[in-house]
């Protein structure tokens, strides 16, 4: 056992090893958790997770101990979460089964959830000594360019091959430190490509290096493509609330994400998939595209924003965003908890339902604009009769109805003016009405209960800004006896112009009509 190529290579690793957070203990259960965190998942990632992990549960009766969501939580963003999972039921193996002491037996340590071969004779090697190879990735490029192994390595006789290869090189002490100097020779000098062997300790040794093979090597055969799934990722909202569910099906099982829709193509499916969750959507919002790798599928997924009716569903959980952040999430659905944070804290959201000078959405589909107009035109009518309840006759009012007001807005958009919806949070609060091409402010309207909250000045600065031209002089209209509009728009450079339009004699309501007057 051993010889010529152990003692280059632990001569080598004393020199040159890599300094990792994890290494320099003998503590099993350390080293038993940054090698299931190191499964599938490079060392740079590890080592902060590594010390968090600690931290928060430092020993195996602590770990034992948890919730599993607490675990989950702590593994977030990390990937592969049955490993968290098997982690946690292991802990309460080797406690119940061990009094909490690892076994040092590479079978019971392979017993254990979440241990296959590799991490048994890993933990096996680097805890207790044991002679036990641990045939990464790493141990199988660098033995099968060292022992000219020109097979494809995914056939089970081949992969024994460089088991027994890997046994005869095993010296009689540091095994830990020979399997771990392997695995930094891999990750260093003999690097998948284009190994560095003028600078390798066991280049002398080396087969494929005689050879001039080693790029080549070792042999793969190409595994089957990934599966693609198409996704609608439905990031549904009600009174400041999402809707989530922990998933049951093997892959992220244990995390909570937004509700799932397969093959959900347009705004009218996502709706129907939500109707069979048992809510009801008020409105429903493209908001883009993101796209998660997993080993063997791919989802390519849209996001949409559903406003809920109601924050009902037949089951899940809806979450303020305090909450929605305590849970463990995946990293697949990252964006769309993003985009779920700004909708439930970002305080205006200013929706074109018209063409707006390109800034509106084409995803916005027909159904679903005509729903978001007549919820426009109801902000609308209330605001516009909370403005001016007293200037105009009952009458008058009676007729200002909300379906009136959406004849209204149509009426606008025919004629080429821009109609957008306020929004406040995920609730409808007001309306405006933009004529570019007389460069003019029409209509500006909020409800009661939100105004005061910078809505007025944030669509002002929009409309000035992105749809109107600046370098032309711009107008706006207020009912004189309207000092809090009066106030708003002189705030934000509009000045007197002249007394104009009287709307109602009898009454003495008069329309002033302000200008803001071009920088030249
Ligand atoms: N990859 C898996 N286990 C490792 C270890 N102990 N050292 C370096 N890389 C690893």
């Amino acid at each position: 056992m051993g010889g010529a190529l152990a003692e280059k290579l632990l001569g080598w690793y004393d020199a040159h090893g890599r300094a990792l957070p994890f290494r320099g203990t003998k503590d099993p259960y350390r080293i038993w958790l940054s090698e299931i965190m190191l499964q599938q998942t490079r060392t740079e990632t590890v080592a902060s997770y590594y010390s968090n992990f600690l931290a928060r549960f430092p020993d195996v009766f602590a770990l034992a101990s948890a919730r599993e969501e607490d675990v989950l939580k702590c593994w977030e963003g990390l990937g592969y979460y049955s490993r968290a999972r098997n982690l946690h039921k292991a802990a309460q193996t080797v406690v119940s089964q061990y009094g909490g002491v690892f076994p040092a037996d590479y079978d019971a340590l392979r017993a254990l959830p979440g241990v296959g071969d590799y991490t048994a004779a890993a933990i096996g090697s680097i805890a207790f000594d044991l002679p036990l190879p641990a045939l990464d990735g790493n141990l199988t490029r660098v033995l099968s360019r060292v022992h000219g192994i020109r097979e494809d390595v995914g056939i089970p006789s081949v992969h024994r091959e460089l088991l027994v290869r890997a046994r005869e090189d095993m010296p009689q002490k540091r095994c830990g430190d020979f399997n771990q100097a392997l695995m930094d020779l891999g990750a260093t000098i003999c690097v998948p490509g284009t190994p560095d062997c003028e600078r390798c300790p066991l280049c002398a040794l080396c087969d494929a290096y005689e050879q001039g093979d080693a790029e080549l090597l070792p042999v793969r055969s190409a595994g089957k493509p990934p599966q693609v799934v198409h996704l609608a990722v439905t990031v549904t909202t009600c009174g400041g609330k999402t809707l989530l569910y922990r998933r049951k099906e093997t892959l992220l099982k244990g995390l909570w994400v937004f509700p799932l829709l397969e093959n959900a193509r347009t705004a009218e499916d996502v709706a129907r998939g939500m109707e069979g969750l048992g809510v009801k959507t008020d409105y429903v919002l493209y908001l883009g595209h993101a796209r998660h790798v997993f080993t063997h599928r791919i989802w390519e997924m849209d996001i949409w924003h559903c406003h809920a009716a109601a924050p009902v569903s037949k089951g899940g959980l809806w979450a303020t965003s305090e909450e929605m952040n305590a849970l463990p999430m995946p990293t697949a659905v990252r964006a769309a908890k993003e985009k779920t944070l700004d909708i439930l804290q970002r305080v205006h959201y200013i929706l074109p339902l018209s063409p707006c000078g390109g800034i509106y959405d084409e995803k916005l589909t027909e159904v679903y604009r005509n729903v978001l107009l007549s919820k426009t035109a109801a902000a609308y009518a209330e605001s516009w009769q909370g403005a001016h309840r007293h200037q105009f006759s009952e009458a008058f009012w009676r007729e200002q109805t909300p379906a009136h007001m959406e004849m209204i807005l149509r009426v606008h958009m025919q004629a080429g003016h821009d109609v957008l919806c306020l929004l406040m949070r995920d609730e409808v609060a007001g309306v405006m009405v933009l004529d570019r091409a007389e460069n003019e402010i029409i209509s500006l309207y909020i409800r009661p209960r939100f105004q005061n909250q910078g809505l007025g000045r944030a669509a002002l600065t929009l409309a000035e800004g992105d749809i109107l031209d600046p370098r032309r002089d711009m107008r706006i209209a207020a009912l004189q006896d309207n000092p809090v509009a009066q106030h708003l728009y002189r705030a934000v450079g509009f000045s007197k112009l002249a007394e104009t339009r009287v709307l109602n004699a009898e009454r003495g309501v008069i329309e002033t009509d302000l200008l803001r007057l071009a920088e030249k």
